[in-house]
């Protein structure tokens, strides 16, 4: 069955846990969808998993455009989100509007997902105004890593705790559907939970949120450039795929590949004419 932001609604009210992972491609994004799970994410995070940068800062509306199509193209059930990435929306409420309406005709997503609290909400209203379902993001919000000199916990402070708690009361005001809280201590996030009508989508937040995200790499254990603490490792797939390149890589060097299984045949009669 199709998730919607119904469907979030109601597993918030029903107090059902919400399952989320990102994706990059189609066929990843198929297997993910077929497993059953409720969103696929098309998240920024691919500047780093999949382009190889450091951070999420140079990722482009294009790249998400052509990322986000490809998973649109793999998925029946899932709420397809895809993330604005940097400069997309903070530099106006056009820029917002625009850019997150080409994510949903370009990259046919389901809804966008964009980072900040109260600073952004006129930007979730004109784009939510606009007929677009938008998830809000806080705690640790990536796009913004210079100002936060890193990859740091958020709200730990009394002071810091109250602002992510009012802009958590802001961002759901403004319209959103849904808010991801990363890397935020468990305490807080799950009073936020508590507070909010709307899900709340933790990584790195403890099990008091709504639902759980993961980068499907991290999970998998297929990206070793840096593993936060609030990774679970569900498989070594990394390790399967080199153990199967190697092999590849044998078998071709010996000759074993291609086998008679793997060949196409044709008449001897037509071959010895070529001589
Ligand atoms: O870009 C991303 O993958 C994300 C998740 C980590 C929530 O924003």
């Amino acid at each position: 069955m199709k998730n919607t932001v119904v469907t979030f609604q109601q597993a918030k009210e029903k107090g059902e846990k919400l399952t989320m992972l990102t994706a990059y491609d189609y066929s990843t994004a198929k297997l993910i969808d077929e497993s059953g799970i409720n969103s696929i994410l098309v998240g920024d995070s691919l500047g780093n998993v999949i382009l190889g940068y450091e951070d999420t800062i140079s990722v482009t509306m294009e790249d998400m455009i052509h990322h986000g199509a490809a998973v649109a193209r793999g998925v029946e059930n899932v709420l397809l989100i895809i993330d604005m990435p940097f400069m997309s929306y903070q530099t106006s409420v056009y820029d917002a509007v625009v850019n997150a309406g080409r994510l949903m005709k370009e990259g046919r997503a389901d809804a966008v997902k964009l980072e900040g609290g109260k600073e952004v909400c006129p930007q979730i209203k004109a784009i939510v105004n606009a007929g677009i379902p938008v998830c809000a993001h806080l705690g640790l919000t990536p796009q913004s890593i210079n100002a936060f000199g890193g990859f740091k916990v958020q709200g730990k402070s009394e002071e810091a705790a109250k602002k992510l708690l009012e802009d958590a009361r802001a961002v759901q005001a403004a319209g959103a559907f849904a808010v991801v809280l990363e890397a935020v201590p468990k305490k807080l996030a799950t009073l936020i939970t508590k507070e909010l009508s709307i899900p709340t989508i933790g990584i790195g937040a403890g099990n008091g949120c709504d639902g759980q995200v993961l980068v499907y790499q991290d999970m998998l254990g297929m990206f070793s450039d840096f593993t936060p603490k609030f990774v679970k490792r569900y498989a070594s797939v990394g390790e399967v795929m080199k153990e199967a390149f190697r092999e590849y890589i044998k078998e071709v060097q010996s000759g074993a590949f291609p086998s008679e299984e793997n060949e196409y045949k044709m008449d001897d009669e037509i071959i010895e004419k070529l001589y």
